[in-house]
């Protein structure tokens, strides 16, 4: 089937019910989304389908076919992409597991709502689960992100 993934067409052979994380992860090497629960608990596996986050986890491959797929890897070609500028600046990550989830949750939030509140903040990335607590870092750095993006 063909996918279209990070703005590139590309064939895959891959049952349907394949869940999306397992085609891109083991079938096109892009190893950025990460798995942590498999069950839509924890959001490590956060992508976004035309723009909206979306759990690759959980998501047959068939049901996004044709749909445009972006991943923590199609964001930018060189990591400047200001919410990863943000996150850079505030030195959000601890162990990192969890974050490029929520770089892809705070991505989406802030192409709906370009200055986000706490409270607008807390409810977009309650899904993303950090079990290093570094919530008050990746709140600050959804602000800086949203300052960065108006230049
Ligand atoms: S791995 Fe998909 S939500 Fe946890
Ligand atoms: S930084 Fe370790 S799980 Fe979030």
């Amino acid at each position: 089937m063909k996918l279209n993934v990070n703005g590139t067409e590309r064939e895959v052979d891959a049952p349907a019910d394949m869940p999306l994380l397992w085609v891109l992860r083991d079938l096109m090497g892009l190893t950025g989304t990460k798995f942590g629960c498999g069950i839509a608990q924890c959001g490590a596996c956060t992508v976004h389908i035309e723009g909206a986050p979306l759990r690759a986890c959980i998501t047959p491959v068939s049901a996004v076919a044709g749909k445009k797929i972006t991943t923590i890897e199609g964001l930018s070609a060189d990591g400047q992409h200001p919410v990863q500028q943000a996150w850079t600046e505030l030195d959000v990550v601890q162990c990192g597991y969890c974050q490029s989830g929520q770089i892809m949750s705070a991505v989406a939030l802030l192409a709906k709502i370009p200055s986000p509140t706490d409270t607008d903040i807390d409810q977009a990335l309650s899904g993303n689960i950090c079990r290093c607590g570094t919530y008050p870092r990746i709140r600050a750095a959804v602000h800086r992100a949203a300052e960065l993006d108006k230049g």
